[in-house]
């Protein structure tokens, strides 16, 4: 069972210390979110998952970190500066303001009910303007980077000399990118401070039809693999116009979040779109020469473009589940185990010097490995639900017996299933059930 209603999250990640209100003690600020000790953890277990599937098991795909201040030349020629805007509306009744392409009913607003009462659409550009240095003034004007992908097409010439890389291969990036919402919403969903993770394929202009339906594939099986069910997921290509100004073709990855489904990640066929207008406004040269063919050519680039922050919460979404445990009701989130904030729990039965020191032995071995945390606060019952609750897959307690036959209990997080282990074996042992 997955969640069914967002609060059921939202309260979770309160309560156990996930996702903050930024500023909370000023009253919030303006729909931004901090994440705390597990949320920190979650996100960064995000990301890794991506990297370690899209840079560390593939030999063609090369990970960079851009700068997120940027000039705005680089918005100029991506295109940005005239074209990232969304159509804003204002109601004359309630004063309320709304994105009208998000409006079901163009005509009707959806708070106070009334007819006829918006404004005329205006374009509203989201990028969040600055300035680089002391005095305000031309020439100071920078942009906080609304994606990160115009990173991967400024730098392709420098990684193309640096790496040995060829078409196809692809550049990733993880990282902080900035939009100025008009409606942010959903909690963590839309968020005007947020994280993408996006990788630009550079290929043959011939074999892009191709990687787009590869990437469309690989992206999919990537959030099965990692726990959300293949029926809560789908594939929807957009319609003509649904199209960002760079794309002549995107499908979008959905998951089914409890308002319905929504997107999880964009996958676009850029074309050589971006190359060629950067080559344009900096006058330096952004193509490939291939030396077998003879042929020197601008490689098209399909881009599987994700949010992190929207991608961990259809993780928690889809791990949620409510079971019952020796006639008590339990909460738990049954994430996959690269994805846990905490792998293993060590829970020493008592609060008792004598368990302490080896309880912290034990801890101390796990920890060159895994992310581990140690509680020894209230009963053992509440301590796995607590456990359970954040998601950690595997408890081992250390006990009195402890102390004499040097072995633990492990407990299974999903089956509440107990075996005893010798420390000895305890890593290997946490290895096979995590699966590494
Ligand atoms: N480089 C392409 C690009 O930025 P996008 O569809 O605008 O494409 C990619 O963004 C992903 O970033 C989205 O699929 C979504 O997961 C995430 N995203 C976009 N806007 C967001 C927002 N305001 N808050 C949280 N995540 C967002």
């Amino acid at each position: 069972m997955a969640a069914t209603d967002l609060e059921q999250i939202v309260n979770l990640s309160k309560r156990r210390g996930f996702v903050f209100l930024s500023a909370e003690i000023y009253g919030g600020f303006r729909s931004a979110y901090d994440y705390g000790p597990l949320g920190s953890l979650l996100l960064r277990n995000v990301k890794n998952a991506w990297i370690r599937a899209m840079v560390q098991e593939r030999d063609d795909v090369v990970l960079i970190d851009a700068a997120i201040l940027a000039p705005p030349q680089i918005w100029e020629a991506s295109g940005h500066l005239a074209n990232f805007t969304d159509p804003l509306v204002d109601c004359t009744n309630c004063k309320q303001r709304f994105r009208l392409d998000k409006l079901d009913d163009p005509d009707t607003c959806p708070n106070c009910g009334r007819h006829g009462t918006f404004t005329e659409a205006r374009q509203f550009n989201l990028m969040f303007k600055t300035q680089a240095g002391p005095v305000e003034e031309a020439g100071t004007v920078a942009y906080l980077r609304p994606e990160t992908a115009q990173g991967m097409f400024v730098n392709f010439a420098n990684v193309l000399n640096t790496s040995r890389k060829k078409p196809p291969f692809g550049i990733a990036q993880v990282g902080k990118v900035f939009r100025n919402e008009i409606t942010p919403q959903n909690w963590i969903f839309r968020t005007r401070e947020f994280e993408q993770m996006e990788m630009q394929f550079f290929v043959p202009p011939a074999d892009s039809a191709r990687w787009f339906e590869y990437w469309c594939q690989e992206r999919l099986d990537w959030y099965v693999r990692h726990g959300i069910p293949r029926d809560d997921l789908r594939l929807r290509r957009h319609d003509a116009d649904e199209l960002s100004h760079y794309s002549a073709g995107t499908s979008d990855v959905e998951f089914r979040f409890p308002w319905g489904f929504d997107e999880l990640e964009g996958i676009a066929q850029r074309t050589d779109y971006d190359l060629k207008q950067h080559a344009a406004a900096s006058g330096e040269r952004l193509d490939y020469f291939d030396q077998v063919t003879g042929e020197r050519y601008v490689p098209y680039v399909v881009e599987p473009a994700a949010g992190v922050t929207r991608t961990m919460a259809a993780f928690m979404l889809a791990a949620y589940d409510v079971d019952e445990v020796g006639g008590e009701e339990r909460t738990l989130l049954r994430l996959h185990p690269r994805l846990a904030p905490y792998q293993v729990a060590v829970l020493p039965l008592s609060k008792k010097d004598i368990l302490t020191p080896l309880a912290g032995e034990v801890r101390h071995t796990l920890a060159g490995r895994y992310m581990v945390d140690y509680d020894e606060v209230q009963s053992i019952g509440k301590r796995y639900r607590r456990q359970d609750e954040v998601g950690t897959p595997i408890c081992v307690t250390v006990d009195f017996d402890s102390l004499d036959d040097k072995a633990v209990t492990i407990r299974d997080r999903d089956t509440t299933d107990q075996v005893r282990v010798p420390i000895d074996h305890l890593v290997d042992e946490v290895a096979d059930r995590l699966g590494f």
